[in-house]
Protein backbone atom coordinates (compact mmCIF):
# COMPACT_ATOMS: atom_id res chain seq x y z
CA UNK A 1 0.00 0.00 0.00
CA UNK A 2 1.44 3.39 -0.90
CA UNK A 3 0.43 6.82 -0.35
CA UNK A 4 1.32 10.27 -1.79
CA UNK A 5 1.96 13.02 1.12
CA UNK A 6 1.65 16.75 -0.68
CA UNK A 7 2.76 19.38 1.62
CA UNK A 8 0.73 22.32 -0.49
CA UNK A 9 0.57 26.12 -0.16
CA UNK A 10 3.77 27.24 -3.01
CA UNK A 11 2.89 28.30 -6.69
CA UNK A 12 4.34 25.80 -9.36
CA UNK A 13 6.61 27.48 -11.46
CA UNK A 14 8.67 25.70 -14.70
CA UNK A 15 8.20 23.55 -17.78
CA UNK A 16 7.22 20.34 -18.56
CA UNK A 17 7.24 18.42 -21.65
CA UNK A 18 3.85 16.36 -22.24
CA UNK A 19 3.60 12.53 -22.09
CA UNK A 20 2.08 10.81 -25.14
CA UNK A 21 -1.54 9.79 -24.87
CA UNK A 22 -3.16 6.79 -22.52
CA UNK A 23 -6.15 6.71 -24.77
CA UNK A 24 -4.76 6.65 -28.09
CA UNK A 25 -1.93 4.10 -27.01
CA UNK A 26 -4.08 1.62 -25.73
CA UNK A 27 -6.48 1.35 -29.14
CA UNK A 28 -3.50 1.42 -31.22
CA UNK A 29 -1.77 -1.30 -29.38
CA UNK A 30 -4.77 -3.45 -29.78
CA UNK A 31 -5.19 -2.41 -33.44
CA UNK A 32 -1.49 -4.16 -34.07
CA UNK A 33 -3.36 -7.74 -34.11
CA UNK A 34 -4.24 -6.85 -37.14
CA UNK A 35 -1.07 -6.24 -38.44
CA UNK A 36 -0.12 -10.37 -39.90
CA UNK A 37 2.54 -9.14 -42.34
CA UNK A 38 5.15 -10.92 -39.76
CA UNK A 39 7.22 -7.22 -39.52
CA UNK A 40 8.12 -5.40 -36.79
CA UNK A 41 5.65 -2.58 -35.57
CA UNK A 42 7.50 0.21 -33.59
CA UNK A 43 5.58 2.40 -31.02
CA UNK A 44 6.90 5.72 -29.90
CA UNK A 45 6.05 8.36 -27.00
CA UNK A 46 3.93 5.58 -25.29
CA UNK A 47 3.24 6.68 -21.75
CA UNK A 48 5.02 5.12 -18.71
CA UNK A 49 1.65 3.98 -17.17
CA UNK A 50 -0.26 1.22 -15.88
CA UNK A 51 -2.28 1.11 -18.35
CA UNK A 52 0.30 0.37 -20.89
CA UNK A 53 1.83 -2.03 -19.08
CA UNK A 54 -1.41 -4.04 -18.56
CA UNK A 55 -1.97 -3.82 -22.53
CA UNK A 56 1.22 -5.30 -22.80
CA UNK A 57 0.79 -8.43 -20.43
CA UNK A 58 -2.56 -8.80 -22.73
CA UNK A 59 -0.76 -8.66 -26.21
CA UNK A 60 1.77 -11.05 -24.72
CA UNK A 61 -0.77 -13.51 -23.60
CA UNK A 62 -2.33 -14.09 -27.29
CA UNK A 63 1.23 -14.34 -28.17
CA UNK A 64 2.33 -11.20 -29.26
CA UNK A 65 5.93 -10.66 -29.02
CA UNK A 66 6.69 -7.18 -26.94
CA UNK A 67 10.33 -5.36 -26.86
CA UNK A 68 10.34 -2.21 -24.54
CA UNK A 69 13.64 -0.24 -25.76
CA UNK A 70 12.89 2.17 -23.28
CA UNK A 71 11.97 6.42 -23.34
CA UNK A 72 8.48 5.29 -24.30
CA UNK A 73 9.40 3.24 -27.76
CA UNK A 74 7.94 -0.16 -27.42
CA UNK A 75 8.45 -2.96 -30.34
CA UNK A 76 5.88 -5.17 -31.09
CA UNK A 77 5.53 -8.58 -33.32
CA UNK A 78 2.53 -9.91 -33.78
CA UNK A 79 3.48 -12.77 -36.62
CA UNK A 80 1.69 -15.59 -34.10
CA UNK A 81 -1.26 -14.71 -32.43
CA UNK A 82 -1.76 -18.06 -30.80
CA UNK A 83 -5.32 -17.56 -28.59
CA UNK A 84 -8.79 -15.40 -29.36
CA UNK A 85 -9.08 -15.12 -25.78
CA UNK A 86 -7.47 -13.66 -23.01
CA UNK A 87 -7.04 -14.58 -19.27
CA UNK A 88 -10.20 -13.69 -16.90
CA UNK A 89 -7.71 -11.56 -14.51
CA UNK A 90 -5.94 -9.19 -16.94
CA UNK A 91 -9.66 -8.97 -19.21
CA UNK A 92 -11.36 -7.81 -15.28
CA UNK A 93 -7.69 -5.62 -14.46
CA UNK A 94 -8.64 -2.93 -17.32
CA UNK A 95 -11.91 -2.10 -19.08
CA UNK A 96 -9.51 -1.34 -22.29
CA UNK A 97 -9.51 -5.11 -22.90
CA UNK A 98 -12.46 -4.79 -24.89
CA UNK A 99 -10.70 -3.19 -27.52
CA UNK A 100 -9.00 -6.23 -28.77
CA UNK A 101 -12.32 -7.82 -29.55
CA UNK A 102 -12.76 -6.16 -33.00
CA UNK A 103 -8.74 -6.50 -33.77
CA UNK A 104 -9.27 -10.62 -32.63
CA UNK A 105 -12.08 -11.40 -35.07
CA UNK A 106 -10.82 -9.61 -38.05
CA UNK A 107 -7.70 -12.02 -37.55
CA UNK A 108 -8.88 -15.16 -36.08
CA UNK A 109 -12.30 -14.86 -36.86
CA UNK A 110 -13.03 -15.70 -32.88
CA UNK A 111 -12.71 -13.56 -29.59
CA UNK A 112 -13.87 -14.17 -26.10
CA UNK A 113 -13.37 -11.75 -23.53
CA UNK A 114 -15.16 -11.24 -20.26
CA UNK A 115 -17.02 -8.38 -19.71
CA UNK A 116 -15.49 -5.22 -18.21
CA UNK A 117 -17.67 -4.99 -15.81
CA UNK A 118 -18.46 -1.51 -14.00
CA UNK A 119 -15.81 0.70 -12.61
CA UNK A 120 -15.82 3.49 -10.09
CA UNK A 121 -17.06 6.13 -12.87
CA UNK A 122 -20.08 4.08 -13.81
CA UNK A 123 -21.62 1.18 -15.46
CA UNK A 124 -19.83 1.24 -18.98
CA UNK A 125 -21.60 -0.99 -20.92
CA UNK A 126 -20.26 -2.39 -23.95
CA UNK A 127 -23.55 -2.94 -25.93
CA UNK A 128 -22.69 -0.27 -28.76
CA UNK A 129 -19.64 -2.46 -29.52
CA UNK A 130 -21.12 -5.72 -29.27
CA UNK A 131 -24.20 -4.10 -32.00
CA UNK A 132 -21.33 -2.75 -34.03
CA UNK A 133 -19.63 -6.28 -34.36
CA UNK A 134 -22.43 -7.96 -35.14
CA UNK A 135 -23.83 -5.58 -37.67
CA UNK A 136 -20.04 -6.32 -39.13
CA UNK A 137 -21.48 -10.35 -39.22
CA UNK A 138 -20.25 -11.51 -36.19
CA UNK A 139 -22.22 -14.07 -34.01
CA UNK A 140 -22.32 -12.70 -30.36
CA UNK A 141 -22.86 -14.77 -27.23
CA UNK A 142 -23.01 -13.77 -23.53
CA UNK A 143 -22.79 -16.52 -21.13
CA UNK A 144 -22.40 -15.66 -17.14
CA UNK A 145 -19.45 -12.97 -17.22
CA UNK A 146 -17.99 -14.30 -20.63
CA UNK A 147 -18.80 -12.60 -24.25
CA UNK A 148 -17.48 -14.55 -27.29
CA UNK A 149 -17.82 -13.44 -30.76
CA UNK A 150 -17.69 -16.02 -34.19
CA UNK A 151 -17.61 -14.37 -37.54
CA UNK A 152 -16.02 -16.50 -40.62
CA UNK A 153 -16.25 -13.47 -42.61
CA UNK A 154 -16.79 -9.97 -41.84
CA UNK A 155 -18.89 -7.57 -44.66
CA UNK A 156 -18.69 -4.04 -44.67
CA UNK A 157 -22.36 -2.53 -42.92
CA UNK A 158 -23.39 0.77 -42.25
CA UNK A 159 -23.16 1.37 -38.43
CA UNK A 160 -25.00 3.64 -36.31
CA UNK A 161 -23.97 4.53 -32.94
CA UNK A 162 -26.57 5.40 -30.67
CA UNK A 163 -24.10 7.70 -29.28
CA UNK A 164 -21.01 8.63 -29.95
CA UNK A 165 -18.80 6.37 -27.92
CA UNK A 166 -15.06 6.24 -28.11
CA UNK A 167 -14.28 2.50 -27.82
CA UNK A 168 -17.59 1.49 -30.00
CA UNK A 169 -15.84 3.97 -32.74
CA UNK A 170 -12.62 2.20 -32.50
CA UNK A 171 -13.76 -0.93 -32.00
CA UNK A 172 -16.28 -1.13 -34.99
CA UNK A 173 -13.43 0.95 -36.92
CA UNK A 174 -10.08 -1.84 -36.38
CA UNK A 175 -13.55 -5.11 -37.18
CA UNK A 176 -14.18 -3.10 -40.14
CA UNK A 177 -10.52 -2.99 -41.21
CA UNK A 178 -10.86 -6.66 -41.73
CA UNK A 179 -14.23 -6.70 -43.35
CA UNK A 180 -14.69 -7.45 -46.86
CA UNK A 181 -15.95 -4.14 -48.56
CA UNK A 182 -17.34 -0.72 -47.44
CA UNK A 183 -18.00 0.23 -43.29
CA UNK A 184 -19.94 3.81 -42.81
CA UNK A 185 -20.05 4.46 -38.98
CA UNK A 186 -22.33 7.24 -38.05
CA UNK A 187 -22.50 9.49 -35.23
CA UNK A 188 -19.29 8.34 -34.68
CA UNK A 189 -16.73 9.78 -31.66
CA UNK A 190 -14.45 12.32 -33.18
CA UNK A 191 -11.87 12.20 -30.58
CA UNK A 192 -7.96 13.53 -31.27
CA UNK A 193 -7.54 9.94 -30.37
CA UNK A 194 -9.83 8.20 -32.66
CA UNK A 195 -8.24 10.17 -35.29
CA UNK A 196 -4.19 9.23 -34.19
CA UNK A 197 -6.00 5.80 -34.79
CA UNK A 198 -7.33 6.30 -38.15
CA UNK A 199 -3.60 8.02 -39.01
CA UNK A 200 -1.79 5.01 -37.45
CA UNK A 201 -3.90 2.60 -39.57
CA UNK A 202 -3.53 4.38 -42.90
CA UNK A 203 0.16 4.75 -41.92
CA UNK A 204 0.07 0.53 -41.96
CA UNK A 205 -1.76 0.06 -45.29
CA UNK A 206 -5.79 0.62 -44.12
CA UNK A 207 -8.35 3.18 -46.11
CA UNK A 208 -10.24 4.95 -43.65
CA UNK A 209 -11.41 8.15 -44.08
CA UNK A 210 -13.56 10.48 -41.86
CA UNK A 211 -11.92 10.26 -38.57
CA UNK A 212 -12.66 13.24 -36.42
CA UNK A 213 -16.35 13.56 -38.12
CA UNK A 214 -19.24 11.85 -37.30
CA UNK A 215 -18.89 9.67 -40.16
CA UNK A 216 -16.15 6.88 -41.00
CA UNK A 217 -15.55 5.12 -43.98
CA UNK A 218 -13.48 2.26 -43.95
CA UNK A 219 -12.60 -0.03 -47.03
CA UNK A 220 -11.28 -3.41 -46.24
CA UNK A 221 -10.12 -5.99 -46.13
CA UNK A 222 -6.58 -3.54 -45.62
CA UNK A 223 -3.37 -5.81 -45.55
CA UNK A 224 -1.37 -4.04 -43.09
CA UNK A 225 2.50 -4.18 -42.76
CA UNK A 226 5.34 -3.37 -40.29
CA UNK A 227 6.25 0.50 -39.39
CA UNK A 228 6.85 2.86 -36.69
CA UNK A 229 4.58 5.55 -34.94
CA UNK A 230 4.37 8.39 -32.33
CA UNK A 231 1.40 8.24 -30.49
CA UNK A 232 -0.07 11.79 -30.25
CA UNK A 233 0.09 13.89 -27.03
CA UNK A 234 -2.26 13.41 -24.00
CA UNK A 235 -4.37 16.42 -24.13
CA UNK A 236 -6.22 14.84 -20.52
CA UNK A 237 -2.45 15.12 -18.67
CA UNK A 238 -1.58 18.42 -20.15
CA UNK A 239 -5.41 19.64 -19.14
CA UNK A 240 -4.51 18.34 -15.31
CA UNK A 241 -1.11 20.72 -15.14
CA UNK A 242 -2.71 23.71 -16.39
CA UNK A 243 -5.23 23.45 -13.64
CA UNK A 244 -2.38 22.55 -11.45
CA UNK A 245 -0.63 25.79 -12.50
CA UNK A 246 -4.46 27.52 -11.92
CA UNK A 247 -5.33 25.80 -8.63
CA UNK A 248 -1.53 26.97 -7.26
CA UNK A 249 -1.28 30.33 -8.72
CA UNK A 250 1.96 29.15 -10.47
CA UNK A 251 3.10 29.53 -13.78
CA UNK A 252 3.71 26.44 -16.01
CA UNK A 253 5.08 26.04 -19.44
CA UNK A 254 4.10 22.98 -21.44
CA UNK A 255 5.82 21.62 -24.80
CA UNK A 256 5.30 19.48 -27.03
CA UNK A 257 1.49 19.43 -26.57
CA UNK A 258 -1.12 20.28 -29.29
CA UNK A 259 -3.44 23.54 -28.28
CA UNK A 260 -6.23 22.56 -30.49
CA UNK A 261 -7.00 19.71 -28.91
CA UNK A 262 -7.71 21.55 -25.85
CA UNK A 263 -9.89 23.92 -26.77
CA UNK A 264 -12.60 23.63 -24.37
CA UNK A 265 -10.33 23.79 -22.17
CA UNK A 266 -8.61 26.34 -22.33
CA UNK A 267 -11.46 28.13 -22.78
CA UNK A 268 -13.18 27.43 -19.62
CA UNK A 269 -9.92 27.97 -17.57
CA UNK A 270 -9.70 31.53 -19.42
CA UNK A 271 -13.29 32.18 -18.92
CA UNK A 272 -12.24 31.35 -14.66
CA UNK A 273 -9.71 34.07 -14.80
CA UNK A 274 -6.27 32.01 -16.30
CA UNK A 275 -3.87 33.81 -18.50
CA UNK A 276 -3.00 31.00 -21.01
CA UNK A 277 -0.68 31.35 -23.96
CA UNK A 278 -0.74 29.31 -26.90
CA UNK A 279 2.39 28.66 -29.35
CA UNK A 280 2.59 26.47 -32.19
CA UNK A 281 3.32 23.21 -29.84
CA UNK A 282 3.11 24.89 -26.37
CA UNK A 283 0.94 26.11 -23.68
CA UNK A 284 1.90 28.68 -21.00
CA UNK A 285 -0.54 28.63 -18.15
CA UNK A 286 -0.41 31.57 -15.22
CA UNK A 287 -3.05 30.94 -12.10
CA UNK A 288 -5.07 32.64 -9.65
CA UNK A 289 -7.44 34.76 -8.51
CA UNK A 290 -10.28 32.37 -10.46
CA UNK A 291 -13.59 33.23 -10.92
CA UNK A 292 -16.41 30.56 -10.71
CA UNK A 293 -18.40 29.79 -13.27
CA UNK A 294 -21.89 29.42 -14.12
CA UNK A 295 -21.98 26.03 -16.56
CA UNK A 296 -18.75 23.27 -17.10
CA UNK A 297 -21.25 20.55 -19.06
CA UNK A 298 -18.96 17.76 -19.88
CA UNK A 299 -19.46 16.37 -23.64
CA UNK A 300 -18.31 14.35 -26.12
CA UNK A 301 -15.41 16.04 -28.23
CA UNK A 302 -14.77 19.15 -29.06
CA UNK A 303 -17.12 19.46 -25.94
CA UNK A 304 -15.38 19.61 -21.84
CA UNK A 305 -14.05 16.70 -21.51
CA UNK A 306 -15.46 14.09 -18.70
CA UNK A 307 -11.81 13.14 -17.82
CA UNK A 308 -11.39 16.54 -16.57
CA UNK A 309 -14.38 17.21 -14.62
CA UNK A 310 -12.62 16.31 -11.51
CA UNK A 311 -9.46 18.64 -11.87
CA UNK A 312 -11.97 21.37 -13.06
CA UNK A 313 -13.71 20.73 -9.90
CA UNK A 314 -10.55 20.90 -7.23
CA UNK A 315 -9.98 24.02 -9.23
CA UNK A 316 -13.25 25.44 -8.68
CA UNK A 317 -13.50 25.15 -5.32
CA UNK A 318 -11.14 28.22 -4.71
CA UNK A 319 -12.84 30.18 -6.96
CA UNK A 320 -14.66 33.00 -5.66
CA UNK A 321 -18.24 32.46 -6.32
CA UNK A 322 -20.43 30.38 -7.44
CA UNK A 323 -19.82 27.24 -9.72
CA UNK A 324 -21.77 24.69 -11.38
CA UNK A 325 -20.24 21.14 -12.94
CA UNK A 326 -22.92 19.04 -15.08
CA UNK A 327 -21.30 15.52 -15.46
CA UNK A 328 -23.50 14.35 -18.60
CA UNK A 329 -21.15 11.31 -19.88
CA UNK A 330 -20.49 9.11 -17.27
CA UNK A 331 -23.37 7.70 -14.52
CA UNK A 332 -21.27 7.68 -11.11
CA UNK A 333 -18.21 10.06 -11.95
CA UNK A 334 -19.06 12.30 -8.51
CA UNK A 335 -17.38 9.89 -5.86
CA UNK A 336 -14.38 13.26 -5.49
CA UNK A 337 -16.92 14.98 -4.33
CA UNK A 338 -17.10 13.38 -1.16
CA UNK A 339 -13.56 13.63 -0.53
CA UNK A 340 -12.75 17.24 -1.77
CA UNK A 341 -15.52 17.74 1.08
CA UNK A 342 -13.44 15.82 3.72
CA UNK A 343 -10.47 18.69 2.80
CA UNK A 344 -13.64 21.84 3.36
CA UNK A 345 -14.82 22.30 -0.30
CA UNK A 346 -18.43 23.63 -0.60
CA UNK A 347 -20.26 21.03 -2.88
CA UNK A 348 -23.64 19.95 -3.26
CA UNK A 349 -24.74 17.45 -5.80
CA UNK A 350 -28.07 17.11 -7.36
CA UNK A 351 -28.07 14.27 -9.58
CA UNK A 352 -25.35 14.34 -12.05
CA UNK A 353 -25.01 18.34 -11.26
CA UNK A 354 -22.58 19.44 -8.46
CA UNK A 355 -22.81 23.29 -7.40
CA UNK A 356 -19.67 24.26 -5.83
CA UNK A 357 -18.96 27.75 -3.72
CA UNK A 358 -15.56 28.82 -3.85
CA UNK A 359 -13.77 29.15 -0.24
CA UNK A 360 -10.73 31.06 0.86
CA UNK A 361 -8.93 27.69 1.39
CA UNK A 362 -9.00 24.25 1.86
CA UNK A 363 -8.15 22.11 5.11
CA UNK A 364 -4.81 20.91 5.78
CA UNK A 365 -4.29 17.36 8.04
CA UNK A 366 -6.73 15.48 5.83
CA UNK A 367 -6.57 12.02 4.51
CA UNK A 368 -7.96 11.54 1.26
CA UNK A 369 -8.33 8.39 -0.93
CA UNK A 370 -8.60 8.34 -4.86
CA UNK A 371 -11.20 6.20 -6.37
CA UNK A 372 -10.23 6.76 -10.09
CA UNK A 373 -7.57 7.68 -12.09
CA UNK A 374 -9.12 11.48 -12.51
CA UNK A 375 -10.62 11.93 -9.22
CA UNK A 376 -6.98 10.95 -7.82
CA UNK A 377 -5.31 13.66 -10.29
CA UNK A 378 -8.21 15.95 -8.45
CA UNK A 379 -7.54 15.33 -4.66
CA UNK A 380 -3.51 15.71 -5.38
CA UNK A 381 -4.60 19.06 -7.18
CA UNK A 382 -6.28 20.11 -4.72
CA UNK A 383 -3.77 18.79 -1.89
CA UNK A 384 -1.22 21.62 -3.77
CA UNK A 385 -3.43 24.09 -2.77
CA UNK A 386 -3.78 23.28 0.77
CA UNK A 387 -1.08 25.47 3.37
CA UNK A 388 0.01 22.41 4.95
CA UNK A 389 -0.44 18.51 4.87
CA UNK A 390 -2.55 15.98 3.03
CA UNK A 391 -2.27 12.46 2.29
CA UNK A 392 -3.63 11.08 -0.57
CA UNK A 393 -4.29 7.09 -0.20
CA UNK A 394 -4.57 4.57 -3.07
CA UNK A 395 -2.08 6.05 -5.35
CA UNK A 396 -2.52 3.24 -8.00
CA UNK A 397 -5.46 4.78 -9.37
CA UNK A 398 -3.71 7.87 -10.81
CA UNK A 399 -0.89 5.71 -11.99
CA UNK A 400 -3.33 4.37 -14.59
CA UNK A 401 -3.32 7.57 -16.72
CA UNK A 402 -0.13 9.52 -14.95
CA UNK A 403 3.52 9.04 -15.42
CA UNK A 404 5.01 9.55 -12.17
CA UNK A 405 2.58 12.75 -11.32
CA UNK A 406 4.50 13.56 -7.89
CA UNK A 407 7.78 13.43 -10.02
CA UNK A 408 6.06 15.75 -12.21
CA UNK A 409 4.57 18.13 -10.08
CA UNK A 410 8.15 18.32 -7.86
CA UNK A 411 9.93 19.64 -10.50
CA UNK A 412 7.92 22.35 -10.72
CA UNK A 413 9.08 23.24 -6.78
CA UNK A 414 5.86 21.23 -5.11
CA UNK A 415 6.62 19.30 -2.04
CA UNK A 416 5.35 15.99 -3.00
CA UNK A 417 6.45 12.77 -2.00
CA UNK A 418 5.18 9.06 -2.45
CA UNK A 419 5.52 6.46 0.69
CA UNK A 420 4.64 3.04 1.87
CA UNK A 421 1.16 3.57 3.67
CA UNK A 422 1.87 1.22 7.08
C1 LIG B 1 -13.05 6.42 -23.40
O1 LIG B 1 -13.78 5.49 -22.63
C2 LIG B 1 -11.84 6.80 -22.56
N1 LIG B 1 -11.00 5.62 -22.34
C3 LIG B 1 -12.30 7.37 -21.23
O2 LIG B 1 -11.14 7.75 -20.50
C4 LIG B 1 -13.16 8.61 -21.51
O3 LIG B 1 -13.65 9.10 -20.29
C5 LIG B 1 -14.32 8.23 -22.42
O4 LIG B 1 -13.83 7.61 -23.64
C6 LIG B 1 -15.15 9.45 -22.82
O5 LIG B 1 -14.35 10.38 -23.46
C7 LIG B 1 -10.18 5.21 -23.34
O6 LIG B 1 -10.16 5.77 -24.42
C8 LIG B 1 -9.29 4.05 -23.03
P1 LIG B 1 -17.41 5.95 -24.20
P2 LIG B 1 -15.03 4.68 -23.29
O7 LIG B 1 -17.69 4.65 -24.82
O8 LIG B 1 -14.71 4.36 -24.70
C9 LIG B 1 -21.73 4.88 -22.70
C10 LIG B 1 -9.83 8.07 -18.60
O9 LIG B 1 -10.03 8.65 -17.52
N2 LIG B 1 -21.59 3.64 -23.48
O10 LIG B 1 -17.19 7.15 -25.06
O11 LIG B 1 -15.38 3.60 -22.37
C11 LIG B 1 -20.82 4.91 -21.50
O12 LIG B 1 -21.42 4.23 -20.41
C12 LIG B 1 -10.90 7.19 -19.21
O13 LIG B 1 -8.78 8.17 -19.29
C13 LIG B 1 -22.70 2.82 -23.65
O14 LIG B 1 -23.79 3.10 -23.15
O15 LIG B 1 -16.15 5.81 -23.23
C14 LIG B 1 -20.68 6.38 -21.24
O16 LIG B 1 -21.80 6.84 -20.51
C15 LIG B 1 -12.12 7.07 -18.32
N3 LIG B 1 -22.56 1.69 -24.39
C16 LIG B 1 -20.72 6.99 -22.64
O17 LIG B 1 -21.26 5.99 -23.49
C17 LIG B 1 -21.37 1.33 -24.97
O18 LIG B 1 -21.31 0.29 -25.66
C18 LIG B 1 -19.36 7.37 -23.20
O19 LIG B 1 -18.55 6.24 -23.10
C19 LIG B 1 -20.26 2.18 -24.79
C20 LIG B 1 -20.39 3.33 -24.04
Amino acid sequence: MEKIIVYGGKPLVGELESDGAKNSVLPIMAALILNDSGEDIVIENAPDIRDVRVMCKILMSLGVKVTDRGGGCLVFNTANITTSSIPHSLSREMRSSVFIMGPLLARLGRVQVCGPGGCAIGSRPIDLHLRGLKALGARIEEKGEYISAVSPLLRGAEIHLDLPSVGATENVMMAAVGARGETLIKNAAREPEIVDLQTFLNYLGADIRGAGTSTIRIKGPGLLRGGSYRVIPDRIVAGTLLMAAGITGGSILLRNVIPRHLEAVTAKLREAGMDIEEGESWLRARGRPLKGLQKVRTQAYPGFPTDLQAPMMALLTLARGRSSIYEEIFDGRLKHVEELRKMGARISVEGSRADITGVEGLLPGKVVKATDLRAGAALVLAALAVKGQTEVMNPEHIDRGYHHLEEKLASLGAEVMRVRAL
